[in-house]
């Protein structure tokens, strides 16, 4: 396959553990050329999550690699609130990381976006793992455009099943809520992948060491080492394993089959809250996954060839 025949996809992130193993997915997929990864605020500040994009670039060496861009620094309308569980760096806490100068380029990451859209249109997909203020920030500047991408899929909210940070709202959401509404309002043909789903994708300890045991060397241990700080977390909740929130919202921008979609009509509440209402629906949502068809693919693209 050329490189000039794949779709071309934009990762908004705010790098966080899973959006770290989404990103390798994204680029161990050979239908896609990853442009452009923007980053958000989120799971940790603008500066730490641009700091990782750059780690993980020089982990996994895409080709050709991402133009990376910072955005915005805190949600629309309210303060950043972080994520303890993937560390205060954001991917573990790994002291040994071999040292990296981060080059965003100097243009905002909603402009790029925009750029992105315009330039592709249905050819790009957009996909947002982590608080949507870039992307509602994109829409400001051109709704438009983003109305005009391929597809646009987000993870984030909780529908039908309790919350992460509070009994009914979802990270992602409860961070920026603003944001989600405004790209909701926006008539964005929204694909969203809510807990919903993603708790029905699970990484467990087991799968995640048969894949790494075929990757070359430091690139397994150090997959390895970021990982099991989250599923430390998780299995001592008794869970029993990770959930593979943003690689499952990359999981299903590659290939929609893997899960069943219901449209419906969100309301966003205060906090967050992902509420269906009466009336036209103004997005759709993963509600039922084909774990093991996702987990297959998950595991198979995670790593590089040796
Ligand atoms: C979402 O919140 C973040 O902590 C994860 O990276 C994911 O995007 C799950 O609620
Ligand atoms: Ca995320």
């Amino acid at each position: 396959m050329t490189t000039d025949s794949r779709r071309r996809a934009l990762i908004d992130t705010d790098p966080g553990i899973d959006d770290a193993l989404a990103l390798l997915l994204a680029w161990g997929s050979p239908e896609w050329t990853v442009d452009v990864v923007t980053v958000v605020a989120g799971n940790v500040p603008l500066e730490a999550g641009t700091r990782n994009v750059f780690r993980l670039i020089d982990l996994r060496r895409p080709l050709p690699p991402p133009l990376v861009a910072a955005g915005a620094a805190r949600p629309l309308a309210r303060p950043l609130k972080i994520a303890p569980y993937h560390g205060v760096d954001g991917l573990g806490d790994l002291p040994d990381w071999p040292p990296v100068e981060p080059r965003p380029v100097p243009v905002d990451a909603p402009r790029v976006i925009v750029d992105a859209a315009r330039r592709h249109e249905r050819g790009l997909t957009i996909v947002a793992l982590g608080p949507l203020t870039n992307l509602a920030l994109a829409v400001e500047a051109d709704a438009a455009a983003i109305r005009g991408a391929g597809r646009v899929v987000a993870m984030g909210g909780a529908v039908d099943v309790p919350g992460n940070v509070t009994p009914d709202a979802e990270f992602n959401a409860h961070v920026d809520p603003e944001a989600l509404a405004r790209v909701l309002d926006a008539g964005v043909r929204l694909d969203l992948v809510p807990l919903d789903a993603t708790r029905q994708a699970i990484l467990e300890p087991a799968a995640l060491n048969a894949a790494l045991a075929r990757a070359p060397r430091p690139f397994a241990d150090r997959v390895r080492r970021i990982v099991e700080y989250a599923l430390r977390i998780d299995l001592a909740h008794g869970k029993r394993g990770m959930d593979l929130h943003d690689p499952l919202a990359v999981g299903v921008a590659l290939d929609p089959t893997l899960v069943e979609w219901e449209p419906v009509r969100l309301a966003i509440g205060p906090d967050g809250q992902t509420r269906r209402a009466a009336g036209e629906p103004n997005c759709r949502f993963a509600r039922v996954v084909d774990s093991p068809r996702f987990l297959r693919m998950f595991l198979e693209r995670l790593c590089p060839a040796s």
